[in-house]
């Protein structure tokens, strides 16, 4: 199994996927995958949905390569799909930059016996000279928007066997972004969709596959949506209550000090433009399978 060096301090994108991770005690950091298959969307069914996501991921996987592969999880969140596909029978290796998240994936590795090599490291980071040529794909699980893309490419190129692919499930920004109506500040990541896709067309990369699947990701929003303004919002302003009743100071001071994070966060997720329509203005879902032309 492999190695490797530590990141000293948590940054705020992994803060948000361990924090949900831990408050929601699913396994699965991605969106659910609401087709006809899986029940109405609620927060009941989001599990179904997640599995849903894996599954439509894995036949998208599958297709394009042979039965028993060799894969690359780039961000591999708790290890869950990296153990779903493993147990069917593929050789999959983790890249984990999240230490929290890494020791998780470590104790899925061990718990099934896998033989899979996990890599506490960014993709950025990742010695793609230990592991050239040996890829029959390589997956971006919604961790493509977090790493520059031309990194990304240019590493799954080097450790890619010749005709392997790149899965890509993940939103980018669509021509919207940018345009300052209200909505536009309540999402953020992404990579600029219509940039990606000069950057491919200039490329040798060959699309083999590239579906929006926006309508069938964003009902995640509309959930997330009720629940944060429906129960998280009322349960802030009660303690917002009962600390200005008991400790008012204290609770000054708190505002005073985080004035500029409150008021953001408060715009982001309660302020009501953190729709489904509003993210399907802005965002665009893709799943996207690319080869290398030779
Ligand atoms: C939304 S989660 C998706 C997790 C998992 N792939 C899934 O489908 O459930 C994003 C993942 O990307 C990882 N990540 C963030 N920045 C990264 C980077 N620069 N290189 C590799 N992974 C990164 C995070 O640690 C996290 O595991």
């Amino acid at each position: 199994m492999g190695t490797q060096k530590k990141k000293a301090a948590m940054d705020s994108k992994e803060f948000g996927l361990v924090f949900a991770q831990q408050v929601t005690g699913l396994e699965d950091l991605h969106y659910g995958f609401w087709d006809d298959s899986v029940p109405a969307p609620s927060l009941m069914h989001l599990k179904a949905a997640q599995d849903r996501y894996t599954e439509q991921l894995t036949e998208t996987l599958e297709s394009h390569v042979p039965a028993k592969a060799r894969i690359l999880d780039v961000g591999c969140g708790t290890g869950k799909v990296l153990t779903h596909l493993s147990l069917r029978g593929h050789k999959v290796d983790g890249v984990i930059p999240a230490p929290h998240l890494e020791k998780r994936v470590r104790d899925k590795v061990d718990t099934h016996g896998l033989e899979s090599k996990v890599w506490g490291l960014t993709m950025e980071e990742l010695p793609v000279e230990e592991v050239t040529g040996q890829y029959d794909a390589v997956l971006f699980s919604e961790s493509f928007q977090y790493i520059p893309y031309e990194v990304s490419l240019d590493h799954a190129k080097k450790v890619l066997k010749p005709g392997g692919v790149v899965v890509i499930c993940d939103f980018f920004k669509t021509e919207h972004a940018g345009d300052g109506q209200p909505g536009d500040k309540s999402f953020g990541g992404g990579h600029k969709y219509h940039e990606f896709e000069s950057y491919l067309n200039s490329s040798k990369w060959s699309v083999l596959e590239n579906t929006d699947i926006t309508a069938e990701t964003s009902p995640n929003i509309d959930l997330l949506d009720k629940l944060l303004r429906k129960h998280i919002g009322p349960a802030v302003s009660t303690l917002d209550i009962y600390m200005s009743g008991k400790h008012p100071w204290v609770l000054k001071l708190v505002k005073a000090i985080f004035k500029k994070k409150f008021t953001k966060l408060k715009f982001k997720y309660l302020s009501g433009h953190r729709t489904q329509e509003v993210f399907e203005r802005y965002k665009t879902y893709r799943r996207i399978v690319l080869k290398i032309s030779s």
